[in-house]
């Protein structure tokens, strides 16, 4: 069933601001570029939600988006990429952390990979990360266009193998693409049996 309606609600650089955790609410989160608002956008059918650039460090705010008027979509600020200066790294990582650990409705953390690079350590400690805290996670491979059926599975196979180096089973996985909106059905019907639960 595709997002009815879907808007903008507000923007914070801090946490304790963030609205009241009154609703369910997933946040997207991943380096810098990855395609976290694209996702948003793709997933919401509205191509400008979420403002997007080929540049990283885009998004710099915590976003809330309210879907269907019941449920909270959250834009965050990227993690870890080099491009992006050591004091902005590490403000956005600040803010993540907090937002993190403030919001007793969030109810999954979509981790967001590129689907084309190799599994990143800085990737593997957030979701090491997540775990310690008790956190429950999915990861959404990104960018799967760009692939061929072979090297997407070929990628997904050494994702999985290099996280059972570590976990005893692999999370939820979802491929997906901002161009073709693969996988837009398999999130959006992920999140909605945990709305009403
Ligand atoms: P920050 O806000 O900087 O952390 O980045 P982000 O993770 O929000 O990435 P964003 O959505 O802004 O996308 C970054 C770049 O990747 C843009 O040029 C997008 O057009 C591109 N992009 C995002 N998703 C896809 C996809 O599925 N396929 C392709 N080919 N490009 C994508
Ligand atoms: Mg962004």
């Amino acid at each position: 069933m595709p997002v009815k309606q879907a808007e903008f609600f507000v923007s914070n650089s801090d946490p304790a601001k963030c609205p009241p955790p009154d609703r369910p609410e997933y946040a997207f989160i991943g380096r810098s570029n990855v395609g976290k608002s694209s996702l948003i956008n793709m997933l919401t059918g509205r191509s400008s939600l979420a403002k997007t650039s080929g540049k990283p460090g885009k998004t710099q705010l915590i976003n809330h988006f309210i879907i269907d008027n019941e449920w909270y979509l959250v834009d965050l600020p990227g993690y870890g990429y080099a491009q992006v200066g050591k004091a902005e790294r590490e403000k956005f990582a600040a803010l993540i952390d907090g937002y993190l650990t403030s919001r007793p409705n969030l109810l999954c953390i979509f981790v967001l990979v590129d689907s084309r690079i190799d599994p990143q350590r800085i990737d593997l400690d957030f979701m090491t990360n997540l775990g310690e805290r008790g956190l429950p996670f999915v990861i959404v491979f990104t960018k799967t266009e760009k692939l061929s059926q072979l090297k997407l599975q070929a990628a997904l196979d050494q994702y999985r193998a290099t996280l059972l180096q570590t976990w005893e089973e692999t999370p939820t996985m979802f491929v997906t693409s901002a161009v073709t909106a693969a996988g837009r059905e398999d999130i959006l019907g992920f999140i909605r049996p945990l709305n009403v639960d």
